[in-house]
């Protein structure tokens, strides 16, 4: 037990712990991914129902080439938030970059992904950095001197509350400079039951990607929690555009969590994830917020994803 414990993140015991302190538990969605969580979220990507990865995927395809006209040849690609780098290779082969920088806080996937492009593109100057993109970073001093292009693909900017999403753009852009371009995705507004199957799909992979954050707990914070009495509800919030992620407890339930003794009672809810959607223009304004200024938008026949490319022009207050 011991050797088990001392390899789990205080991080994670202290959000969890707290979680159940607070009048509205949450746990932040970080948590979600461990090793078996990862691998789970890499099923989701396939399921027929989750049309996401697949139509940005598709849009990459057939749009990686007009990406490279307007951004002309030689930039350094930077990707934020890299994970498996699987979208990477369409991008790469269009635009022919000067470097590639994968940046992502797990340093085990982005070492493997990082070989992985590396066979693929072997000219290629591949220049992995483990951080937390949340904040402002210091690229590698080798593309310090080329032009950039951002990277962001996945709708990630997605999962966070539209405050956050504008801090984040404005620390990528002092992250690129000016002058730099970033290409991002965006998950758009469309029918609630196309987006609630998403994220509740009828073999149960979704159900099982959220439950195993209380498997996590139990795992790696000695929790005894009982799973099977908790459901997954994806459910839509019109008013904030978004989908929501809970666990609900099925009945009145005490449990304990590494010797702490909390309670729920029946249909009390944890809430894990927001994932936001945006109406045509929506996102545009968000990254003019941001600090960025649109240059071009591609999106499938359903106007069900889109993939923006924006610019970092000096900032003129008006007109
Ligand atoms: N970034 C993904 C999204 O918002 C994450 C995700 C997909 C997710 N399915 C989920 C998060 C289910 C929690 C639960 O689409």
């Amino acid at each position: 037990m011991d050797m088990i414990m001392s390899r789990v993140d205080p991080a994670f015991r202290n959000d969890v712990l707290r979680c159940f302190e607070q009048e509205v538990y949450a746990i932040p969605a970080r948590w979600l991914y461990d090793r078996a969580g990862s691998e789970l979220f890499e099923q989701i990507t396939d399921l027929p129902e989750y049309y996401p990865t697949r139509t940005e995927t598709g849009l990459l395809e057939s749009y990686s080439g007009e990406v490279a006209e307007m951004a002309g040849s030689g930039r350094a690609v930077i990707e934020f938030g890299s994970g498996s780098s699987t979208k990477t290779p369409h991008l790469l082969r269009a635009v022919n970059p000067a470097a590639y920088v994968p940046i992502d806080i797990s340093g085990d996937f982005l070492a493997d992904s990082a070989a992985q492009l590396q066979e693929q593109f072997s000219n290629l100057p591949i220049y992995p950095l483990e951080a937390d993109f949340m904040r402002r970073l210091n690229l590698p001093d080798q593309v310090s001197d080329m032009p950039k292009l951002g990277f962001f693909p996945g709708s990630t900017i997605g999962n966070m509350i539209a405050r956050t999403s504008v801090d984040l753009l404005r620390f990528m852009r002092e992250t690129l400079g000016e002058g730099a371009q970033l290409l991002i995705g965006f998950d758009r507004i469309k029918d609630p039951d196309v987006l609630i199957a998403a994220y509740d799909d009828s073999a149960g992979v979704t159900a099982e990607f959220s439950l195993n954050l209380l498997h996590r707990i139990n795992r790696e914070l000695g929790g005894e929690i009982a799973v099977d009495k908790f459901r997954h509800i994806a459910e839509w919030n019109d008013i904030y555009a978004r989908i929501e992620i809970y666990l609900e407890a099925q009945a009145d339930l005490d449990f304990s969590i590494d010797g702490s003794v909390f309670s729920m009672v029946r249909g009390q809810r944890i809430h894990i994830e927001n994932s936001h959607k945006y109406g045509l223009r929506d996102a545009r304004l968000m990254l003019r917020a941001g600090g960025w200024s649109p240059v071009q938008e591609w999106s499938d026949e359903k106007d069900y994803f889109s993939l923006i490319l924006v610019e970092a022009h000096p900032f003129k207050d008006a007109p």
